[in-house]
């Protein structure tokens, strides 16, 4: 039989209970009094919009709120979208309690949108039958479902979108400890061997992400089952890293570059984001939302009215000496 193995390892690793789930706290705070409300009213639940970056977990906790309201989750995503009987088609076969899941809200176009907006609001879905003269409006009533939208980029959603869920949850990168903690939550589901100094650079080199962490984790494992070794030591987590080209703060080539050419060509910087990207040879979207964060985060980065400057910690990081002014 063949399948999906990764697909079936990332299902495996998901938390399913919500004591499973590390981190985030307040954030899961929040949601248990919804979900306790919502449960006690015996209602559908507020539409909530969860943002943060890829990996961090934001379709495992729509997953988990799915399970505590006692529903089932429909799961699509902004560009799947495309026509206004796809919506139809999914909105109509909902059932009470059901949580529709978006991912990448921010791609939803604007003609989706405008039947999203009343099936939010009211739970009714108008559809416009037939063409010209003969056009009928429908409307048919929704049961009470919940939506929840994720995604990557809060600020390209539309103020009416954003403006129609009841919460706005901003995941943010997860301590070491618990990318620590989730690593051996992990290594234990796939039955790894993996000694503390291990967990401890693979955690480090996980962009505090518990996606790319998970990710580390099976790679280091697949070097270990392809060098006849079953516990993943220093070693085994090293040499996985240096064949992924991921440094020690989880820093791969591309961010290495970005960093290498403000310092280079625009002298540390200020620099534009526009310039940047022509110089990287990058798009605009995908160094703001991909690379940036976590560099900021580090300090290696920061993000100025005049442009992008780099910091100390990132010269110190990349071993490039910066002396009166001079690059050396
Ligand atoms: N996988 C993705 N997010 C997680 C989290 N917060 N805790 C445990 N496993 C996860």
């Amino acid at each position: 039989m063949i399948n999906n193995e990764e697909t079936t390892i990332d299902q495996m690793l998901r938390p399913q209970k919500w004591n499973e789930y590390i981190g985030q706290e307040k954030i899961k705070k929040h949601l248990k009094i919804m979900i306790e409300a919502t449960n006690k009213r015996n209602e559908a639940m507020d539409h909530i919009l969860l943002a943060g970056q890829a990996g961090l977990g934001k379709t495992t906790l729509a997953y988990l709120i799915a399970k505590e309201l006692g529903g089932k989750i429909k799961i699509t995503s902004g560009p799947a979208l495309e026509k206004m009987g796809d919506v139809a088609a999914i909105l109509t076969n909902l059932e009470p309690k059901d949580i529709l899941f978006i991912d990448e809200a921010h791609r939803i176009n604007r003609l989706i949108e405008e039947v999203l907006y009343p099936a939010m609001e009211m739970r009714k879905l108008h559809l416009i039958i037939g063409k010209g003269p003969s056009a009928r409006n429908l409307t048919i009533d929704l049961p009470p479902f919940t939506l929840i939208a994720a995604t990557t980029r809060e600020n390209l959603l539309s103020h009416p979108l954003r403006s129609r869920f009841g919460a706005i949850f901003r995941l943010n990168y997860y301590d070491l400890n618990d990318i620590i903690t989730i690593l051996k939550r992990s290594a234990k589901i796939l039955k790894i061997k993996i000694t503390n100094e291990a967990l401890n650079i693979l955690a480090k080199a996980s962009r505090a992400t518990p996606r790319l962490a998970n990710r580390l984790l099976k790679r280091s494992r697949d070097y270990a089952l392809v060098n006849d070794t079953d516990i993943i030591t220093e070693k085994e987590a090293e040499k996985t890293l240096e064949l992924l080209e991921i440094d020690n703060l989880g820093l791969e080539p591309q961010d290495r570059k970005i960093l290498e050419i403000i310092i280079h060509k625009f002298r540390g910087g200020p620099v534009g984001l526009k310039s940047l990207a022509a110089a990287l040879n990058e798009d605009q979207g995908v160094i703001e939302d991909i690379y940036e964060p976590y560099l900021i985060s580090l300090g290696f980065l920061q993000r100025t009215s005049a442009g992008r400057i780099v910091l100390p910690a990132a010269y110190k990081h990349l071993g490039i000496h910066k002396q009166g002014g001079l690059i050396e």
